[in-house]
């Protein structure tokens, strides 16, 4: 690689004391291939933020997800892969990228092979040239992101905000993914013996085991993590005075987790598993698990206004949101030294004049690589030679 004389172009995050220099991470090309509306398209990128201009319909949050899915998991729809793989083309798609990591500048590569699809669940992935798994991605390259889907999850059913909240907790310990796996296949099991009228105590005892010890481990992940950026969007507050966006007010609910504020990882790992004994009728008559980490729910106040998130204007809700999402950039920033990538979907539109120029500034103060899509340029104008200004139309992308 040749380095740049241009200043945004520089592998040093200029917004970084020499001591904590650190390397923007940054999508610097980017190859679709059959990948929704495109056929084939070509992206060449510096270090600075992405805005995608274009009408309703032209790709924009196509070109998001594509990227998304540079990351681990499945994507910022989570839509089955064989949807991405574009309708007239052979069934398959391809995302290829390079990629500027902390560990250097990577080829990654991920897709679904031709015929493949329709039965496997799994996408392939290749870093540097070797098969690795999608997981194997989160060590190189992670986002946060805001999509208009995500309107309504203060208002929605936990399990998006359950979600919302596994992906911040997974973002700083990825560990956490084994015991959600591991909860799950072993509440699964019971449930499936509820199903099969099984009554033997032993069948159940192993389970519940399992169910105790993941639960516990999953919870104690999610209390930390919800710690961490409630102290950080704390500091933040403390600093700023009237801060732009308004500040989140963040608790757990949960049995484990309530249980887990007053005792010890041990104590609670054998409530929970007699609690899972003395339940088993109730949960038996339901035919499925009714108390556990899967019913946890993350709970967030409007903090300027001491109100549930649920109650407040939509407008309040999308600020507190992004507000959220950009603390959670930053605690990945801090805790290891490189910003993900921050993918903001149709964000601008609802802001006003002075939120967007606050959300402007706040993205290149953060130096992250934000990916950021409106149907109007002049949203993005603040933002100037600070960006890169691409136009997205039917499946082609201009600059
Ligand atoms: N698998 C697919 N093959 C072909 N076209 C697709 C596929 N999936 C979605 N599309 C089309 O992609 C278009 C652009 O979608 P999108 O990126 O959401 O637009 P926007 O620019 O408004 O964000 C839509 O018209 C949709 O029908
Ligand atoms: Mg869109």
């Amino acid at each position: 690689m040749t380095a740049s004389p241009h200043e945004r172009d520089l592998e040093i995050d200029p917004a970084d004391a020499p001591e904590r220099a650190t390397t923007r991470l940054s999508v610097r090309t980017l190859k679709l291939t059959d990948f929704r509306n495109y056929g084939g398209a070509r992206l060449d990128l510096d270090a600075r933020p992405v805005v995608l201009v274009g009408e309703n319909g032209s790709g924009k949050t196509n070109l998001l997800e594509a990227v998304s899915l540079l990351g681990a998991g499945h994507g910022l729809r989570g839509r089955p892969y064989a949807e991405l793989a574009r309708h007239e083309g052979q069934g398959g798609f391809a995302i290829a990228a390079t990629v500027r990591t902390r560990h250097g500048e990577l080829d990654i590569g991920t897709g679904l092979v031709p015929g493949v699809g329709e039965d496997s669940t799994g996408r392939t992935v290749r870093i540097a040239g070797k098969d690795r798994s999608a997981g194997a991605l989160g060590d190189y390259v992670k986002h946060v992101f805001l999509i208009p889907a995500m309107d309504g999850l203060f208002t929605g059913g936990g399990s998006d905000r359950r979600r919302f909240l596994d992906r911040l907790v997974l973002a700083i310990a990825p560990g956490m993914r084994s015991s959600l796996n591991r909860y799950d296949r072993a509440m699964r099991q019971r449930n499936r013996l509820f199903q099969m009228r099984e009554h033997s105590p032993s069948l159940f005892e192993g389970l519940e085991e399992q169910m105790a010890e993941a639960g516990v481990a999953i919870a104690a992940a999610r209390l930390d993590a919800v710690d961490r950026l409630s102290a950080l969007i704390e500091e933040t507050r403390a600093a700023q005075g009237t801060a732009p966006f308004p500040h989140a007010v963040l608790s757990l609910h949960g049995t484990l987790e309530a249980d887990l504020a007053e005792r010890s990882a041990t104590e609670a790992e054998d409530a929970f598993r007699i609690l899972l004994e003395e339940f088993r009728d109730r949960d038996r008559a339901a035919a499925r698990t009714l108390e556990g980490p899967h019913r946890s729910d993350l709970l967030v106040v409007h903090g300027p206004k001491n109100a549930p998130a649920a109650i407040c204007s939509s407008g309040e809700q999308k600020a507190l949101l992004l507000g959220l999402v950009l603390a959670k950039a930053e605690l990945i920033k801090t805790l290891e030294g490189t910003a993900p990538l921050v993918l903001l979907d149709e964000v601008a539109a609802h802001l006003d004049t002075r939120r967007r120029k606050a959300l402007f500034d706040e993205i290149l103060r953060l130096g992250v690589q934000a990916w950021m899509t409106g149907t109007e340029p002049e949203l993005f104008s603040p933002l100037a030679e600070d960006a890169q200004i691409l136009a997205v139309n039917r499946g082609m992308i201009e600059p």
